[in-house]
Order: C-alpha cells, then sequence, then structure tokens
C-alpha cells in the first residue's frame, strides 16, 4: 500500500488516498479545536493517543458487530480505513445531561436519562452544527430512511457496547458523536467512519465525576492529553 495526496484536511485529521481507490490513511493530527473551530491549540501527542484510542475502539465495536470503515494501524499517527461516502448527519446518543442539551433545554447537567437520548446534527460547522430530524434528512436527500434507521440501530448498539466498556473501567459514557458512510455505493451497507476518541464523546470519573475528555480542552481545566491517556491506560490501550 502507498500513500499518495492529502485529499481533504478536518480541524484534527486529515485524509490520503492511496494506490488502492477503496482505501484511504487517516492521518491524526495534533491539532485540537472546540467550538466549531473558534478554539485551537497544538497538543503535543495528541494524534498518536487518538489514533491508538481510536483502534483499540473500533477493533471492540468490529468484534462486537458494529461495521467500521477500520482497517488497521500504519503507524503511531497514521490508520487505514475503507473509503466511505460519508453521510452529512451526526448521531449523538446522552446516557447522561451534559453540553448542548443543558443549554438548549436549561436542563442541570449530570442527570441520568434513561432510556437514553438521540439526536442528529447537520455537520456544518459555518451553521455550527444545527439540530436536525429524520424527516430533515429524507427530504434533503441527507440519508434514506433505511439508512437513517441501521444509523440509529448502530448508535445505539455502540451505546451496548461501550457503556459497559467504560463502566468496567470505573468511568461513565456521558454522550458520543457517530458519523456513518455508505461503503461500496450500496445503500443498506451503512458503516461507522470517523473516529471514536475522547474528542467526540464525553468521559466521566464513576466515583469524583472528574471529566475526562475534551471538555476538559473547551473548558480550561488543563491536563488534556494526559487525561486522554489515563482513560486509555484504564481500558488498557496500549500507547507508543
Ligand atoms: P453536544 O453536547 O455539543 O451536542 O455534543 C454531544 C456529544 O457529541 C459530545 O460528546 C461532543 C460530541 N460532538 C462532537 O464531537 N462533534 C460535533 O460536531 C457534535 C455536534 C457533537
Ligand atoms: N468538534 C467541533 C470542533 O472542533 C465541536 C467541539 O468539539 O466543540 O470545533
Amino acid at each position: 500500500m502507498e500513500k499518495r495526496e492529502e485529499l481533504y484536511a478536518g480541524k484534527a485529521k486529515s485524509v490520503f488516498r492511496t494506490d488502492d481507490p477503496e482505501r484511504f490513511v487517516l492521518v491524526f493530527r495534533d491539532d485540537t479545536s472546540a467550538f466549531d473551530g473558534e478554539k485551537k491549540e497544538q497538543l503535543n501527542r495528541k494524534g498518536m493517543v487518538n489514533n491508538c484510542f481510536n483502534a483499540f475502539i473500533m477493533e471492540k465495536l468490529e468484534a462486537a458487530g458494529v461495521p467500521t470503515h477500520f482497517e488497521g494501524l500504519l503507524s503511531a499517527t497514521e490508520t487505514l480505513v475503507k473509503k466511505l461516502d460519508m453521510i452529512p448527519v451526526e448521531c449523538v446518543v446522552r446516557n447522561v445531561s451534559a453540553g448542548s442539551l443543558c443549554r438548549r433545554l436549561g436542563v442541570e447537567e449530570g442527570q441520568e436519562l434513561n432510556p437514553p437520548t438521540y439526536e442528529l446534527f447537520l455537520k456544518n460547522d459555518a451553521l455550527h452544527d444545527p439540530m436536525v430530524n429524520e424527516s430533515l434528512a429524507v427530504s434533503f436527500s441527507w440519508a434514506s430512511e433505511a439508512e437513517l434507521t441501521q444509523m440509529k440501530k448502530l448508535t445505539y448498539k455502540v451505546n451496548d457496547v461501550l457503556k459497559a466498556l467504560f463502566d468496567e473501567a470505573g468511568m461513565l459514557l456521558v454522550d458520543y458523536k457517530l458519523e456513518f458512510g455508505r461503503s461500496s455505493g450500496d445503500s443498506t451497507d451503512i458503516v461507522l467512519g470517523d473516529e471514536f476518541s475522547p474528542d467526540g464523546c464525553r468521559i466521566w470519573d464513576k466515583e469524583t465525576r472528574k471529566k475526562m475528555d475534551k471538555d476538559r480542552f473547551r473548558q480550561g481545566l488543563g491536563d488534556v492529553i494526559e487525561t486522554y491517556e489515563e482513560v486509555g491506560r484504564r481500558l488498557g490501550i496500549r500507547f507508543q
């Protein structure tokens, strides 16, 4: 496999073409952004930490029957993935109230949500990722009804797997965001793409409720990467 030209640079990762038209290389950079790119910083070792974290989680999800784009680690900061036709809708599950839910509804942070909530957001930084729903997604052809059904099913399956994984390691999976795509142009073939790392979820210590995710960066709490590594260590991840 040969890495070729850069196709796209996101806020924290870049995508490179390879000599295989069906496979891309994801490069996890040290760039960290929040508030849709308003706050930006380079955090030493973040690319490596998130790359290893993501690989560990994607492998757990694959093993549990969630199809993912993950193919394998290439280096400390690079991962080989399947090419997907990405769906521009982000799927968010919340087990505990936090973040935009609290701001939007005026509810207190830290309330258990039973059953867990499911929300859709349009992936659009300029519009600050507005909340959408299935009806809008279908009418604007962002995804079909069948695709949305599959995305919801997989997003909840991820919750079953990861809630238990974090719980066993003394942590609470508060919420997370997933992005899906179509593989091989087949609309029934919905695959988990993007990444799963402490950048795109909220994780609290079960006892102390210490924040162990990107809220440390958003809220200026310090020790961002050290805390990501602590989450990883508790899960048994070996960082390079
Ligand atoms: P929110 O509270 O800002 O709506 O976010 C809910 C969860 O989803 C939180 O863990 C952060 C994650 N998320 C992203 O990582 N990127 C996004 O663009 C959105 C909308 C949410
Ligand atoms: N992921 C988005 C950004 O980097 C939103 C956030 O994390 O606050 O700007």
